[in-house]
């Protein structure tokens, strides 16, 4: 029997203040977008920039529907909407975002399992690494460079 040990590293910065100029500059798209959330059940908006290989961004936010499954989480629909408009093209950052309407959370929110999955998939897609920003409505911001390491030992078509 052999073990492996899979882990990653997580960048840490104290506050949006120090990100770069281009990564604060996607999150505020992301942060912009929030109001275009629709998100009457949870009160729970999510925003997604995504910054693609052309230099566009696009955004997306979370859509919700009265029979919950049929929501749709903010990358999701950003995903679907780079691959619709601008089908060529890679995506190189995502930034994710929140706003609970109910109280304030100061400490970045990952996304969820579907996404990673999502997002992986682009990855894969465009054989390029995203780099996913995560930030709360303040307080630290966390930097993966990579989809993988949210997702270790991943399910991938390679295997279809
Ligand atoms: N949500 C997202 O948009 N992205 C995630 O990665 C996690 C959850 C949305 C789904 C739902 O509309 C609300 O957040 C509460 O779960």
């Amino acid at each position: 029997m052999g073990e492996k040990e899979i882990s990653f590293r997580l960048r840490v910065y104290e506050s949006v203040n120090e990100l770069t100029a281009a990564d604060k500059n996607l999150l505020k798209a992301a942060q912009n977008a929030l109001g275009s959330a629709y998100a009457p059940y949870s009160k729970f908006r999510v925003a997604a920039a995504l910054l693609l290989n052309d230099g566009r961004i696009v955004t997306g936010t979370n859509q919700e529907n009265a029979s919950f499954p049929a929501g749709i989480c903010a990358e999701g629909t950003a995903l679907s909407a780079a691959s619709a408009v601008y089908p060529g093209e890679a995506v190189i950052k995502i930034a994710i975002t929140i706003k609970n309407e109910n109280r304030v959370i100061s400490q970045p929110v990952a996304p969820c399992g579907i996404c990673r999955q999502r997002l992986l998939e682009y990855e894969n897609r465009f054989n390029n690494s995203i780099e996913v920003i995560m930030a709360g409505e303040d307080g630290p911001v966390y930097i993966v460079p990579t989809v993988k390491d949210l997702l270790p030992l991943h399910f991938s078509g390679s295997v279809l």
